[in-house]
């Protein structure tokens, strides 16, 4: 496939600069989309700083994203656009029905429009619904029990349907919980980082006994970029660690690394629905030559030292959207 020219949705995010670093060191030429809303900040792309080109839009308005498609000719899309927090679907599930569904039907109608040869959408773990044993396997039944992961669901479901009835060239990529540097604060881990930095009670729900599969941010940018590279058209691919902690273990072991006391935790409500495990199998991806590289103890260690070092940007995204 043609290495030059990736057209990436949501690259200002958390995961999708991730991407965008690594694949302006591979070479690739990339053009970021994104609707910069309280999750997106170019800052977290000031590494790469003038080697990409920038569109601040919203995915959902099909006549500018068109526009950007005619002017930029992208090769292949990766789209990682998304209304991404459990707790704010909780509260409205509106702008996930927009960006997470409306805005992925524009990006699939426009990119058959112009003959995109590859597509490769993010998705989650959490479409599968929870499982208290055993793995998800890329055909497990889809069964999302919030409205964030039915809003991702929706969309896995509308690109099958897309690569059965038109032979759309996609490929979805499941991913299960990341964690890293310029991570949002109000994600688990950078929450707890930052009241535990600040001693302040660390929330955590219920009893903490709810269990999450850990990705370090590089590996699944690695994994997607594989996939792009790599994967076959038609297919999923779960995008997993086998690193499996309850949640009171991540955060025991935050103040751990911050020299705080656990007496800080302080448990609190349920989250409504709360899936209480995922687990991923990811065999499938392996076999195209991925594997996670980065354990838990290296990833929380790094993550726990970058929100330290970068206090000052955390600090201004809790401020800035109270
Ligand atoms: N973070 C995780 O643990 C995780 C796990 C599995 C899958 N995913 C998926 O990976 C993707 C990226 O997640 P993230 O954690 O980096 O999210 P994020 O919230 O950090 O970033 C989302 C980005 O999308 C942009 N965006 C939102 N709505 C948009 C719109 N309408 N048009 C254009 N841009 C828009 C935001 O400005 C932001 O830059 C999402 O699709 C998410 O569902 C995330």
């Amino acid at each position: 496939m043609n290495k030059k020219n990736i057209l990436v949705t949501g690259g200002a995010g958390f995961i999708g600069s991730e991407f965008v670093r690594q694949a302006i060191v591979k070479g690739y030429k990339v053009i970021v989309v994104d609707k910069l809303t309280y999750a997106g900040d170019l800052e977290r792309l000031k590494k790469v700083e003038g080697r990409y080109s920038f569109y601040k839009e919203d995915i959902c308005n099909r006549a500018k994203i068109k526009n950007i498609f005619k002017k930029e000719k992208p090769d292949s899309v990766v789209n990682f656009a998304a209304e991404t927090h459990v707790d704010r679907s909780i509260q409205d599930a509106s702008p996930f029905i927009e960006t997470n569904i409306k805005g992925v039907q524009v990006i699939l109608d426009i990119s058959r429009e112009f003959e995109i040869k590859r597509i490769v959408h993010i998705s989650t773990d959490e479409v599968y619904g929870e499982i208290r044993k055993g793995d998800f396997y890329e055909d497990s039944v889809l069964q999302p029990n919030s409205p964030y992961a039915a809003s991702k669901a929706g969309a896995d479901l509308l690109i099958k349907s897309y690569i059965r009835t038109y032979k759309f060239p996609a490929i979805i990529v499941r991913a299960s919980n990341n964690y890293g540097p310029w991570q949002y604060p109000e994600k688990l881990i950078p929450v707890v980082n930052y009241k535990a930095l600040k001693n302040k009670k660390v929330p955590v729900y219920a009893k903490g006994l709810n269990r999450r599969e850990w990705l370090y941010v590089s590996d699944c940018a690695e994994g997607v970029l594989r996939v792009l590279e790599k994967g076959k058209i038609g297919e999923i691919y779960n995008i997993g660690s086998g690193i499996e902690k309850k949640n009171i273990e991540v955060v025991k072991k935050i103040l751990k690394l911050l020299s705080k006391p656990e007496g800080l935790i302080s448990f609190v409500k349920d989250r409504p629905g709360h899936d209480f495990r995922y687990s991923l199998d990811f065999l499938k991806i392996k076999k195209i030559g991925w594997y996670p590289k980065v354990g838990f103890e290296e990833g929380i260690t790094k993550t726990v030292d970058w929100n330290k070092q970068n206090l000052k940007w955390i600090e201004k995204k809790i401020y800035k959207n109270k």
